[in-house]
């Protein structure tokens, strides 16, 4: 699997995450969340309410790290017990995960991959 990923070393970062199956891995900085790293860094993550805790869709598989983050809010909680059992138990949602620092995290949430470029409009010359 080609391996794509967006790292500045030394700027606040706090961890690492790397997002299986596509091998994509990013920096997370203090006070971001998972999905807003990976957003910052050019990733796009499967989402409908936009990181509000509402939709669930960019719940994630935690495969290695847990023990690197913030435990799960009572409206991360709720939300998640309002999914579906599609995955292994150990789901937190993107948009709500902050990581304590220092630490790598492994996922697994298909979808995530690098944002598309908009084409630019043809010049008028
Ligand atoms: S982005 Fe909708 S619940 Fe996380």
């Amino acid at each position: 699997m080609a391996q794509i990923g967006a790292s500045t070393p030394g700027v606040g970062q706090v961890g690492h995450v790397r997002v299986e199956p596509s091998g994509v891995h990013f920096d997370v900085r203090p006070a971001e969340s998972v999905i807003q790293a990976a957003w910052r860094a050019g990733f796009q993550w499967p989402t409908t309410c936009w990181g509000q805790a509402e939709c669930g869709v960019c719940a994630m598989e935690i495969l290695e790290g847990a023990e690197f983050l913030v435990p799960a809010d009572k409206v991360e909680a709720a939300r998640l017990r309002s999914l579906p059992r599609r995955d292994g138990g150990n789901r937190r949602l993107a948009c709500q995960t902050r990581l304590t620092g220092g630490g790598n995290l492994t996922v697994r949430k298909p979808g995530v991959r690098l944002r598309a470029v908009e084409a630019s409009p043809p010049s008028a010359s």
